[in-house]
C-alpha cells in the first residue's frame, strides 16, 4: 500500500491540492487562487476552464514539490465549493457559460415564486432545505432560460450540470476521452433537486425548475471503492490513482473534524461560516431555520445527516474592509486594529451584503452599520465586524440548541479565520463556551483525504481516525454573564435594522 493520500480541495477563491501521510500530517500542498468576476450587483461567477488548469498545476506543483508520484497515493479524494453551477457540452467539454456561484443572487426571484404556490414547502419537506437562491436548482434554471441553445442541448444530452466536485472528476477521469459524470451524496443535497429520503433525484422537484433528468450526474455514497473512476496518465496525476473520496466542502471538513457521534459539532470560519451537527441516521427537520443536509455516507454504512447552519458573508466582511474601505490592509491586520479598542464602542456591523441566511433566510436584508456616535473610530469598526462573525455563529449555536437539544460543551473550529486570535476569543466569549482548533487546521482537505483513503482500506475505521484529531488551542470565556447579555442584545437590535431593505 502506498503511503501516501491527496485531496483536491476546490474552493470559492482557491482551489489546492494536499498530500496527507497515515497519522493525517499534511506532506505537501501547493494552492492558487482564480478570478471572481463579479458583472453586476449580486452576481458572483468562475470561469471553470480556469478553475479546472488551476486544480491541474496544484495537482503538479504539490507532487514535485514533495517529489512524489502517483504510485505514492493509495487513493484520491475531492472537496469543493458547493452548490456552485457548471453546464458543459459532454462531447467538447466547454462549458456554455461561466460557473454561477452559491453566493450569486441572481435566480431570487426564482426562489421567492416557489414559496407562492405551496411549492417551497414540497421543497422543504422531501430536499431538507430553504428554497433560496443559494441552493444549485435555480440556478440550472436560470442557465437553461437564458443562454442560447442550452434547453435544445440538454434535451438531446449534449448539455450536462455538475458542481464542482462533479467538474473536477469529469475532467481528471478523461473529460471528452470517457470522462465520468458523477456526484456524491452531500453536494447532491444542495441542489434542491434530491430527495434526502430515497437519496435519488425526484422527478417533482425537477419538474420544479424544468430541468431534464439527464442533465444530471448519477449520485453515489461519499466514500466508496472504484467509485469515481481513476485518474488518467494522461492528466495532472501522471497515472492511474483511484478516486475514492467525494465530499462538499464543508461535510468534508466535519469530517476532517472527526464529528462522527451525534451531537458533535464543527464551525467552519472562510467566506462564509458554516457550522454542521452531526444528528446520526435521524433525518432532523429544522424548525429554527436550519437546513438538513447529509454529512457523508460511507460504502453501504447507512447515510449520517447533519443540521447546517449557513452564514454568507464573514470572512469576506474582514475583506470587505481591506478591498473596498482600505481601512486595513491585510486581513490579519483586522486583529491589530480591533486590539487597539477596549470594545465594540457600541457599534455593531451586521453584514447582510446578500441577504441573511441562517437562521433569518432573508434575501431582503442588507448590510448595516448601526449605533455609531462620533467617538466611534476604525478599531470600533474593526472589532465590531470580528464580532458580526461570532454573533452570527452564536445566531445558529441558538438554532441548533433549540431544534436539537444539544448544548455545546465545546465548539471545534477551523478555517482561514482562526488564525485571528482575538476573534476566536470573542467567539467564547460570545458564546460561552471554550473554542478548540485542531493541529490540522486544514479539516476540509484532511476530510476528504479521509473519505478517500477509509475507501481503499489506507486507514480501518474512523475510531483510527478520531486518534488522528489533536488539539491545537484552546479559548476559553472571559466575559461575564451580563456582559454576554447585553452584547447578544444589541445585535439581536441591529439584525432587526436590516430587514425588508429591498423588495
Ligand atoms: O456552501 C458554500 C460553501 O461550500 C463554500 O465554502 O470554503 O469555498 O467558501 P468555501
Amino acid at each position: 500500500m502506498p503511503d501516501f493520500v491527496g485531496a483536491v480541495d476546490q474552493g470559492t477563491t482557491s482551489t489546492r491540492f494536499m498530500i496527507f501521510d497515515h497519522s493525517g500530517t499534511e506532506v505537501g500542498r501547493y494552492q492558487l487562487e482564480h478570478e471572481q468576476f463579479l458583472p453586476r450587483a449580486g452576481w458572483v461567477e468562475h470561469n471553470p476552464i480556469e478553475i479546472w488548469t488551476r486544480a491541474s498545476a496544484v495537482i503538479q506543483s504539490a507532487m514535485q514539490e514533495t517529489g512524489l508520484h502517483d504510485t505514492d497515493l493509495a487513493a484520491m479524494g475531492i472537496t469543493n465549493q458547493r452548490e456552485t453551477t457548471v453546464v458543459w457540452n459532454p462531447k467538447t467539454g466547454r462549458p456554455y457559460y461561466n460557473a454561477i456561484v452559491w453566493q450569486d443572487t441572481r435566480t431570487d426571484r426564482i426562489a421567492r415564486a416557489l414559496d407562492r404556490d405551496g411549492r417551497g414547502d414540497v421543497i422543504r419537506r422531501k430536499a431538507g432545505l430553504t428554497p433560496g437562491a443559494y441552493f444549485s436548482g435555480g440556478k440550472i434554471q436560470w442557465i437553461l432560460e437564458n443562454v442560447d441553445g442550452v434547453r435544445e442541448a440538454a434535451e438531446k444530452g449534449e448539455a450536462v450540470f455538475g458542481n464542482m466536485d462533479s467538474w473536477m472528476l469529469w475532467n481528471l477521469t478523461g473529460g471528452t476521452h470517457g470522462g465520468v459524470h458523477v456526484t456524491d451524496v452531500t453536494n447532491a443535497s444542495r441542489t434542491m433537486l434530491m430527495d434526502l429520503e430515497t437519496l435519488q433525484w425526484d422527478d417533482e422537484l425537477l419538474s420544479f425548475f424544468g430541468i431534464p433528468r439527464r442533465m444530471l450526474p448519477e449520485i453515489r455514497p461519499s466514500s466508496e471503492p472504484a467509485t469515481y473512476g481513476t485518474t488518467i496518465r494522461q492528466g495532472p496525476v501522471g497515472g492511474a490513482v483511484p478516486l475514492t473520496g467525494v465530499l462538499g466542502d464543508q461535510q468534508a471538513a466535519t469530517v476532517g473534524q472527526v464529528c462522527f457521534a451525534p451531537g458533535e459539532a464543527k464551525n467552519t470560519y472562510g467566506t462564509g461560516n458554516f457550522m454542521l451537527l452531526n444528528t446520526g441516521t435521524d433525518l432532523v427537520r429544522s424548525e429554527s431555520g436550519l437546513l438538513t443536509t447529509v454529512a457523508y455516507k460511507f460504502g453501504d454504512e447507512p447515510t449520517v445527516f447533519a443540521l447546517e447552519g449557513s452564514i454568507a458573508v464573514t470572512g469576506s466582511a474582514v475583506q470587505w474592509l481591506r478591498d473596498q474601505l482600505h481601512v486595513i490592509s491585510s486581513a490579519a491586520q483586522s486583529e491589530t486594529l480591533a486590539r487597539q479598542v477596549e470594545d465594540n464602542g457600541g457599534l455593531y456591523f451586521v453584514p447582510a451584503f446578500s441577504g441573511l441566511f441562517a437562521p433569518y433566510w432573508r434575501p431582503d436584508a442588507r448590510g448595516a452599520i448601526v449605533g455609531m456616535s462620533r467617538f466611534n473610530n476604525d478599531g470600533h469598526l474593526a472589532r465590531a465586524t470580528l464580532e458580526s462573525i461570532c454573533y452570527q455563529s452564536r445566531d445558529v449555536v441558538e438554532a441548533m440548541a433549540n431544534d436539537s437539544g444539544v448544548t455545546l460543551d465545546v465548539l471545534k473550529v477551523d478555517g482561514g479565520v482562526t488564525a485571528n486570535d482575538l476573534c476566536m476569543q470573542l467567539q467564547s466569549d460570545i458564546l460561552g463556551v471554550p473554542v478548540s482548533r485542531p493541529v490540522v487546521s486544514e479539516t476540509t482537505a484532511l476530510g476528504a483525504a479521509y473519505a478517500a483513503g477509509l475507501a481503499v482500506g489506507f486507514w480501518k475505521d474512523t475510531d483510527e481516525l478520531r486518534r488522528n484529531w489533536q488539539e491545537d488551542k484552546r479559548w476559553t470565556p472571559h466575559w461575564g454573564e451580563d456582559e454576554r447579555a447585553a452584547g447578544y442584545e444589541g445585535w439581536k437590535k441591529a439584525v432587526e435594522r436590516t430587514l425588508d431593505w429591498v423588495d
